[in-house]
């Protein structure tokens, strides 16, 4: 029982220290902790996805930096129609198996997204690299 105080001390600590800093800044009150960043994450898989999703197939719908197009979502903001979280692990595995017609949420998209980027037809070094990049455009 003992044991259990000072963690507990501690959280109460940090969650008024928080609230704390909320208050002061605005705008930062309710946001939640940033979430750790993924291990394949890096500045070389971030910056060849950037070249693969900008100069590659995917801004052709989803607009230069993922800010959407009319055939695409936006990326670049926290709301996700194909998935709750956007997650590496989620964006990596869309990216994988492509948005078939019957699996699109808005019918004013008519084409479907190719699996593994389709023509481009990603290795899996490359999905991962692209998934890093489209992590970042959520997660600045
Ligand atoms: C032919 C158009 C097209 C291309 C090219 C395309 N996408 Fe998509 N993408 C879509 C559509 C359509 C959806 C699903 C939208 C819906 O459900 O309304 C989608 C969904 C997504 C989502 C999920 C978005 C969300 O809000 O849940 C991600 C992530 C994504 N695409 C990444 C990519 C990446 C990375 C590439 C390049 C490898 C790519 N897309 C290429 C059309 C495209």
């Amino acid at each position: 029982m003992r044991r259990l105080l000072l963690p507990a001390a501690l959280l109460l600590t940090a969650t008024g220290c928080l609230s704390m800093g909320g208050s002061s800044s605005r705008g930062t009150a309710a946001k939640p902790a940033a979430p750790p960043r993924p291990a394949l994450v890096t500045a070389a898989n971030v910056a060849l996805g950037d070249s693969l999703f900008n100069n590659g197939g995917c801004m052709r719908c989803h607009g230069a930096k993922g800010v959407g197009g009319a055939n695409g979502p936006a990326l670049n903001d926290q709301q996700w129609v194909q998935f709750a979280e956007g997650t590496y692990e989620n964006i990596r595995a869309l990216i994988v198996s492509g948005v078939p017609a019957a699996k699109i949420t808005d019918p004013s998209r008519k084409n479907p997204m190719g699996a593994r980027g389709g023509r481009m037809n990603l290795s899996d070094a490359q999905i991962d690299a692209v998934a890093a990049y489209v992590w970042t455009l959520s997660h600045p």
